[in-house]
């Protein structure tokens, strides 16, 4: 059966499909209470591929999460990332039109949507508008616009894009299972949400989500994201190093990763030799695990070093003191924390998800990060006080931190 207050975040990964439901307690604080995971078809680097397995799996990952949750879910809040995202810096300006000069909150949406003409390809859409900083008068700086008096009004702003038919295919998928999508939220954003800590919003860092074929990058600094970028890099990259460079079959590849798999000597012992099937029926053959590790090394170091240089033509490069977050399932390699420490020169922290309550579901997990997120994101938004105040501390405030500067408004 549904019920009221209930809401559930979908994250269509690359590997994996993921829901979880939560509800929100009489404290009103979201508990979850089911999680359903199943192995993703029909995606290829964050984009629906192959519409029938996608659908597949989706629904087997609802039946899962319904089931131990108890509920019937009929719409979720759905993640949208992949390597088809791209960012821009864009800028918009407006008179200021309000009684005595002061700035009203049509003068705000009227400013942002002057920031948001600009000329895109046919296929691809405006996800999200993120406000950086106003201007008003040449005074720079300000965050809060609303009510200031002055002339002109200016923003500058961070537009993330998409193609089309993403979202479109994604609305078919979950229509012919009969789920309504709520919302649309991008997945790093909602990540964020459910990782970063207020200071590290605020003083800056870099949140990192290695997953299966694609590792994001969002960087935070002074309460918003300042910069986006997607590689088309994960886990499934190592795996296959792996297969190419033992010669062996991509399952034993995996089970090898995800049992000995380390970096920076963050495995048990390199000297240890494992026995591993051939591919062609060709005998079965002995093998340091040392050798095994020193390919997925050099594939972390691959991530590690494009992360570096997209976080070099990043403006807020110098500014990230709290240093990088690691979330995705491939941050649970031995060894990545000190890897990305010494690669990337800054300080790094594996993220789980926190401010979520969970009976009998283990959410202490990186890979939940997103679906997390998107609870947060849809309760945050749901709570009786309305979304326009968010500073008075509680749940909420603690949740939301920073984020709260970001619209929603495109879906
Ligand atoms: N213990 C582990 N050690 C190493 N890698 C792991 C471990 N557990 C999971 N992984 C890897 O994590 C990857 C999946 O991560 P995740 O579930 O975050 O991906 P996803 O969200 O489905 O994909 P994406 O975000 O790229 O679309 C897989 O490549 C898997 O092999
Ligand atoms: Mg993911």
């Amino acid at each position: 059966m549904s019920r009221e207050g209930i809401l559930a975040g979908l994250d269509i990964g690359s590997s994996k499909v993921r829901m979880l439901v939560a509800e929100l307690d009489s404290g009103l604080s979201p508990k979850v209470i089911g999680l359903g995971e199943t192995p993703a078809e029909g995606i290829r680097r964050g984009l629906l591929v192959d519409l029938e397995k996608t659908i597949g799996s989706v629904e087997a990952a609802v039946i899962e999460a319904e089931k131990s949750a108890g509920v019937e879910v009929n719409s979720v809040l759905v993640g949208i990332g992949g390597n088809h995202l791209q960012s821009i810096d864009s800028y918009g300006m407006t008179p200021i039109s309000g009684p005595g000069g002061r700035v009203t909150t049509e003068d705000i949406e009227k400013v942002l949507e002057a920031a948001e003409a600009i000329s895109l390809p046919m296929d691809r859409e405006i996800l999200e508008v993120i406000p950086q900083d106003y201007t008003i008068d040449h005074q720079g700086g300000i965050k809060k616009p609303l009510g200031l008096v002055g002339m002109r009004l200016e923003v500058n702003v961070h537009v993330v894009t998409g193609k089309v038919n993403s979202r479109q295919n994604l609305v078919n998928a979950l229509d012919s299972l009969g789920l309504e999508v709520e919302d649309f939220i991008l997945g790093p954003l909602a990540s964020g949400l459910a990782v970063l800590t207020p200071e590290e919003q605020r003083l800056g860092a870099v949140l990192l989500d290695i997953g299966g074929e694609t590792t994001d990058i969002a960087v935070y600094y002074d309460e918003a994201i300042r910069h986006l970028a997607v590689i088309d890099l994960g886990g499934k990259d190592i795996t296959n190093d792996l297969t190419s460079g033992l010669r062996i079959p991509a399952k034993e590849a995996e089970s090898l990763k995800i049992q000995k798999g380390g970096v920076l000597g963050g495995i048990m012992d390199p000297e240890e030799t494992v026995s591993l099937p051939s591919v062609n029926g060709r005998k079965p053959w002995k093998v340091a695990v040392g050798v095994g590790t020193s390919i997925v090394e050099a594939t972390v170091e691959r991530i590690f070093d494009l992360v570096r240089r997209e976080l070099r033509s990043c403006e807020y490069v110098d500014r990230l003191p709290m240093g990088v977050v690691l979330t995705g399932g491939s941050s649970r390699l031995p060894g990545i924390r000190e890897l990305a420490e010494q690669i990337l020169r800054m300080p790094a922290r594996h993220g789980f998800p926190r401010v979520l309550d969970g009976e009998g579901v283990e959410l202490s997990s990186p890979e939940l990060a997103t679906c997390a997120g998107l609870v947060l994101y849809g309760f945050s938004g749901r709570r009786p006080e309305g979304p326009g105040d968010l500073d008075r501390g509680g749940f909420f405030g603690r949740a939301w931190g920073g984020l709260k500067s970001v619209f929603n408004r495109h879906f």
